[in-house]
């Protein structure tokens, strides 16, 4: 299966003659399961129609910054968190001088200040313009600063000339957006993940559970993946898909959750429990739908304590780089520090999550990694990108 499957990304187009490849671009994206949104510059919609880019991509093209209908659904904020890549093709003299400069003039540049995706550009002019020193220059300043720059081919231009500025194909531009997401960090390793909540039945209809929606969780298995990983998800009910290639194993409660990891953890070099696990179940569980009491005000549920999955994991594979979790509502880094110890695994990332925008259920995250070194705080960010720097770092491990 394509790497690009439902990622996220944007194909943003400024002017010039190579506008026409855009739309082939768009196309192949989509047929390789990416989720396309398109953005142009002025320039550009004089070169391809938006029309031809929104048949091409099913969502209405990006032109206009200042749009009040756009700034209501898609605004430029919302597209630069949005984005898992951007891909600016092609990029003219104009707007790779202006991204040089931190210019944020247009929908385009603007977005490109604004997310914290990575960048990739394919430059397209005339061979004299992208030979000239301040070309050069601006090229060379956004590579130090991270941009990818893709080409520019050698060959005969639409302006006569024969030299370096053709925009490279489609196809290429494709390769390159996949290599993105195909990292080496953890190629050949073996990566347990549990993810979602737990839940424990009361009776044949009920149960105790949490506000885990599995998001985070699933966040890291696609970037494991990524990396290079085998990937084992155990997951708690959630109503996510299963990543693509990563083997997801579903269950419902706690000791589920603990039996599988066991049996994936066997072979596995990382284990991380970012699983909201359910700490207590009922002793007595009904197996009819326990009726409201018709005398009784009150219903009192006895409860036991359930197996710790990551402390048990830990103890029992030796071998394994385990992480844990840490869901706090106060004293967050002490607390984390306390399941450190008393859990004996290399790393817990701490996550507040009494801050309604973070945590359960949103798609962002703000994190600090609690070492027995040390500790160190993440921005917040949305849980995609933050998989993909926690797999790098604790590829590190
Ligand atoms: O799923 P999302 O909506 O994306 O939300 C993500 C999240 C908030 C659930 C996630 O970021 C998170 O914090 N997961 C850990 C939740 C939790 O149970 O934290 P805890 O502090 O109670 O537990 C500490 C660690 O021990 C966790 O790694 C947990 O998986 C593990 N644990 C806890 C209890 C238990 N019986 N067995 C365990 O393995």
């Amino acid at each position: 299966m394509s790497r690009l499957v439902n990622k996220h990304i944007i194909v943003a187009v400024s002017g010039g003659i190579a506008a026409y490849k855009s739309a082939e671009l768009v196309r192949l994206l989509k047929a390789a399961g990416a989720q396309v949104e398109v953005v142009m510059t002025h320039g550009a919609s004089e070169f391809i129609t938006p029309l031809t880019l929104q048949a091409l991509s099913g969502n209405a093209v990006h032109q206009l910054l200042l749009n009040a209908k756009a700034e209501a659904g898609m605004g430029h904020i919302q597209l630069a968190r949005w984005a898992d890549a951007v891909l600016i093709a092609p990029a003219s003299a104009n707007v790779i001088a202006k991204l040089a400069q931190g210019l944020a003039d247009d929908l385009l540049t603007t977005l490109c200040l604004a997310t914290q995706a990575p960048i990739l550009l394919a430059p397209a002019m005339n061979q004299a313009m992208w030979s000239n020193a301040a070309t050069q220059c601006n090229k060379k300043q956004l590579q130090q600063r991270g941009y990818t720059v893709l080409g520019p081919a050698n060959g005969a231009q639409a302006c006569g000339d024969i030299g370096p500025g053709r925009m490279i194909e489609p196809t290429q531009l494709l390769e390159y957006l996949t290599q993105q997401f195909t990292g080496h960090a953890l190629q050949g390793r073996k990566v347990v993940i549990t993810a979602g909540p737990t839940r424990e039945a009361i009776d044949s209809v009920r149960y105790i559970s949490n506000h885990s929606s599995g998001k985070m969780g699933y966040a890291l298995a696609t970037a494991a993946y990524e990396s290079g990983a085998k990937v084992v998800l155990i997951s708690g009910p959630t109503s996510l898909l299963a990543p693509p290639d990563v083997h997801r194993v579903m269950v419902e409660n706690t000791n589920q959750m603990l039996t599988a990891s066991q049996q994936a953890c066997v072979d596995a070099d990382l284990f991380i429990a970012s699983a909201a696990v359910a700490d207590y179940r009922p002793v007595h569980v009904s197996l009819q739908k326990i009726k409201k009491s018709a005398t009784a005000s009150r219903l009192v549920l006895e409860l036991e304590e359930n197996p710790d999955i990551l402390a048990t994991i830990a103890s029992q594979f030796s071998h394994l780089t385990c992480i844990g979790f840490a869901a706090e509502t106060e004293h967050v880094i002490p607390n984390a520090q306390a399941k450190l110890a008393c859990k004996q695994v290399a790393m817990m990332i701490a996550n507040d999550v009494s801050d309604n925008d973070i945590g359960f259920n949103s798609d962002y995250n703000r994190v600090s990694l609690v070492t027995k070194t040390g500790v160190e705080h993440l921005e917040t960010q949305p849980k995609r990108l933050l998989a993909r720097l926690l797999i790098d770092r604790l590829a590190q491990l």
